[in-house]
This record gives C-alpha cells, structure tokens and sequence, in this order.
C-alpha cells in the first residue's frame, strides 16, 4: 500500500520550529515513520496559468513531503474566505461569525479541485488516499469524478456541530453530499460523529444503519478515532529540555514561585479572554496567591488577516495589560503573555515546570497541548490539568479537573484547588490520566484508522475512468 496524506498545512520536521496547529504536529512523527507521501500548502501562490501543478517534494524521515504552491486568484477566498471564515466558526459553533462570499465558495471548490488534479502525479494502483480536516471536505467527491477507484478516507480535526449551526454555512448541503465520496470519515468524539449522522438522517434523508450511510455514491462509514501523542516522545523530550536555556531562565525567575500555563493558537476557540478574567478573578478573591503563582500563557499568532482574530488579538492584549495593570507590583508581572511560538523540545520543558496546565477552550476537536502537559510531567511530582469540558480531550482525560470555560468563578475555583491539591491526589490522577494517553497514541490512532479505511472500502464508490 503506497499511503497519500493530504492536508492544507504540513510540517516540516525541523526540530527547533514551532508546530502550527494540532493536526501538523500529530502527522509529522507518522508520516516520518510509515514512509507516506504528504501532499499540502506551501504557504506560496502561482497563477493559474500553470498547466502542471507545482510541487517542491523532500524527504521526511522514512516518507515525503510535497508542497504544492496553489492557485493565486482562489487562496485567499479558500483559506482566509470559506475554510476559516465559514466552516471554522461554524464548526466550533460560532454561527454569529459566519463569513462567506458566493466567490469564497467558488475558491474554495477551486482549490480542491486543483488539488485534486496534483494528487494524480503521486496515485499509484495501490495507493490509499487519507484526507485531513475541514478544508478538503470536497477532494474526495474531486478525486472521484477524476475517476480515482482507490480508498479515500477523510478526518475531520475540529468538533462537528448540531444540525442548526452547520445549516448555517453556505452550500451545507451540497458539501455534505460531496463528502459521501469518503469510504470512511473519523471524527474526534461520539458527539461529532452523532451531530454528522443525524444531519444526513434527517435532513438528507438518507438510510444510516451501525454509521453506515447509504447513498447514491455507494456506502460511507463514520466512526470516532480519538487523536492521541507519543507520551513516551513527549516524557523524554520534557526531561531533556529541563536544561535547555529558555527553561532554566523561566525556573530561575519564578523564585520558587509556582507557575501555570496555557499555550495555545490566538483562536477565539480557545476561550483566552474568560482563562484571563478567571485568573483576574482568582487572584481578586484570594490576594495570598499574588506573587505566590504566575501565569505563563504562549498565545501563537493565527489567521491574522481575518478580522476576527485581529480583533480578539488586541482584545486579548488588552485583558492582559489591565489585568496585569491591577494586580502587579514593581517586582511582580501576574501575567507572562508572549505572541510567539517555541518547539516542542523547549514546550515540553516549560510544561513540566509548571505545577497547573490550564485548557479551557470553548470548542476544541481534541486539544493536543491538554495531552502534552501531562505527558510532560515528572512522574513522583505531577502538576494538575485544568481541562474545559468541551475538548474532545476531556473524554479520555476525565481525571483532570474539568472546569466551564463560561464559568469564570468556577475556574478561578479549579485553578486555587489544583495549585492546593496534595500530591497523594495529583499522582492518582496523573497515573489515571496516562493510562488514557498509552492506550490512545498516535502510532494507534493511524494503525486504527488505516485499518479501518481498508475494511470499509466498497467497491461500487469506484468510478472506472
Ligand atoms: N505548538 C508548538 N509550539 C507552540 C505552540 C503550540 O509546537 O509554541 C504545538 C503544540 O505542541 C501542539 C499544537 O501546536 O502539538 C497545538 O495543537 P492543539 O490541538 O492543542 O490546538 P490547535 O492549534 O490544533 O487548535
Ligand atoms: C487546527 C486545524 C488545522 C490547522 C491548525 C492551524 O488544528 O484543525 O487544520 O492546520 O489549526 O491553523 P492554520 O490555519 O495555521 O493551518
């Protein structure tokens, strides 16, 4: 089996650079391992004028990497315009910030099909097509129609939401048709996968039987494949960085004060401005935690030529500022608040020198950083996870503590209880708490899913060329 992974934005397994985003950080160590080809976005544009696409294509470990440079006239109305100003608000259930042009869409169609059209240079006879997240939910209906007879499967990264939000979006329902092209499509959680089912039951009105649609294109499973991490990758790398420059200065400074931590993409899903005020508020209501803990949040800049997170970018430094502005002294800044990325090698350092991880976005598909605090802890000293309840995460990490993120009170609560909690209770839940990640790795979450696509494929999708 020749494997061909496809998504918008790829990694390029330097060491010391920052991932962007979940989705790139949980391919790399796959596709370096398994040897697949994965085909993205350089980040570059062309006109359309070319007649054959191009692709810069390197190794990656025991695979390769194609970056393929899309069409100018189509990028921004597919990436800024349709992917992200209409599917991502409408998949993390914000509808009120649905944004999207009749020509967004037309872009977006474009560039899946001109995708579509590059990946027939890496189609072999025995190739298996896995497509990655919501800005693809096309490729495969265009691979189809380019008469592609080979597996298809698509993974969806960010939450699926009810039938109301989704209806929301321009052309649902021609997508959702679309995407019945996959073989198999895998969602984060139950729920995802429920949401997605009861739209094609009852508003495509189509026969669903153990996730199983039947429909015109033939038969389409949906299934929930949970994304893991390598703990193992993650414990070493935490304990090698704890000498790393940038970690020992964070530790010198703190002082023997204690420290918690947020790192996240500035995305209005990651609930930043209430994870401020709930700090605020906490250290309003218990003034014996001024300079007895900081936080560090890492806020990595994101989609910054969209309006909305150019606006929730000065919102959020705002926040900081007045928070910092209240409760500060001369010799003591509340809040760390740093717009830029670090890798994971100096991540995993600054993970486990803070005693409470705090994740508390408002919609998250999994939340890859919830499962790296705890596997980056020290196993006889753990620090506490503060998880919201709407991360796929929380599913598996329920030994967290499992917060509200619309519940400013009752944060300030959970990060005072985690930073007072005995050591007895964070090392049971710690243990608990990586059971989960071991038996849900990465490695797995591939294993699973490519086993899955070939037990699902039915060969009446094929369409003979
Ligand atoms: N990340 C990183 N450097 C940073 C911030 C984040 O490498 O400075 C990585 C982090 O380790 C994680 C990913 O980016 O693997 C973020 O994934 P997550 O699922 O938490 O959120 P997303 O950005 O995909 O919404
Ligand atoms: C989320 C999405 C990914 C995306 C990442 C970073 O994880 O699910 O598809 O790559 O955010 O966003 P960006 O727009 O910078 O690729």
């Amino acid at each position: 089996m020749s494997l061909v992974v496809v998504s918008n934005r790829v990694a390029r397994g330097k060491p010391n650079e920052p991932m962007t985003g979940g989705l790139a950080a949980a391919l790399l160590p796959v596709v370096e391992k398994t040897g697949a080809i994965w085909v993205g976005s350089s980040g570059r544009v062309r006109d359309g004028s070319q007649k054959e696409p191009f692709a810069e294509v390197e190794a990656l470990g025991a695979g390769a990497l194609a970056m393929l440079d899309l069409p100018a006239a189509h990028y921004g109305g597919y990436y800024e315009g349709f992917a992200n100003s209409a599917l991502w608000p409408a998949l993390h259930s914000r509808a009120d910030l649905i944004r999207a042009s009749q020509d967004d869409y037309a872009s977006y169609r474009e560039v899946n099909a001109f995708m579509a059209r590059a990946l027939l240079r890496f189609r072999k006879p025995d190739s298996v097509f896995w497509i990655q997240d919501y800005h693809f939910l096309a490729l495969g209906a265009e691979l189809r129609d380019l008469g592609a007879t080979q597996p298809i499967g698509f993974f969806l990264h960010t939450p699926w939401p009810t039938r109301a939000v989704i209806s929301g979006v321009p052309h649902h329902r021609e997508l959702i048709e679309a995407m019945l092209a996959y073989d198999l499509i895998g969602f984060q959680t139950d729920e995802d996968c429920e949401n997605f089912l009861s739209y094609v039951r009852d508003d495509l009105e189509l026969a669903v039987q153990d996730g199983i649609i039947t429909s015109l294109s033939g038969r389409t499973r949906a299934a929930v494949f949970p994304i893991g991490i390598d703990p193992d990758r993650f414990a070493q790398q935490a304990t090698k960085a704890m000498t790393h420059p940038d970690v020992t200065r964070l530790r010198r400074s703190l002082n023997g004060e204690k420290l918690a931590i947020g790192v996240d993409r500035l995305d209005y899903s990651k609930g930043l401005g209430n994870r401020i005020k709930a700090f605020d508020r906490m250290w309003t209501l218990h003034p014996n935690l001024k300079r007895t803990v900081s936080l560090l949040q890492i806020a990595t800049p994101s989609r910054g030529a969209i309006e909305a997170y150019g606006n929730l970018q000065s919102e959020i430094a705002k926040l900081v500022t007045d928070v910092n502005g209240v409760h500060g002294e001369v010799d003591w800044t509340p809040i760390r608040y740093l717009n830029k990325g670090f890798g994971q090698g100096v991540l995993a350092g600054l993970y486990r020198t803070a005693q409470v991880g705090v994740v508390t976005p408002l919609q998250d598909g999994m939340n890859l950083v919830a499962k790296e605090y705890v596997a980056a802890q020290h196993p006889a000293d753990p620090g506490v996870l503060v998880l919201s309840k709407f991360a796929g995460a929380a599913n598996e990490l329920d030994a967290a503590l499992l917060v509200n993120p619309h519940d400013i009170d009752g944060m300030a609560r959970a990060v005072a209880a985690a930073l007072a909690m005995p050591l007895a209770e964070r090392r049971m839940r710690w243990e608990a708490m990586m059971a989960r990640l071991n038996n849900g790795t990465i490695q797995q979450w591939f294993a699973d899913f490519i086993e899955a696509l070939r037990d699902t494929r039915n060969p009446d999708k094929a369409i003979m060329p």
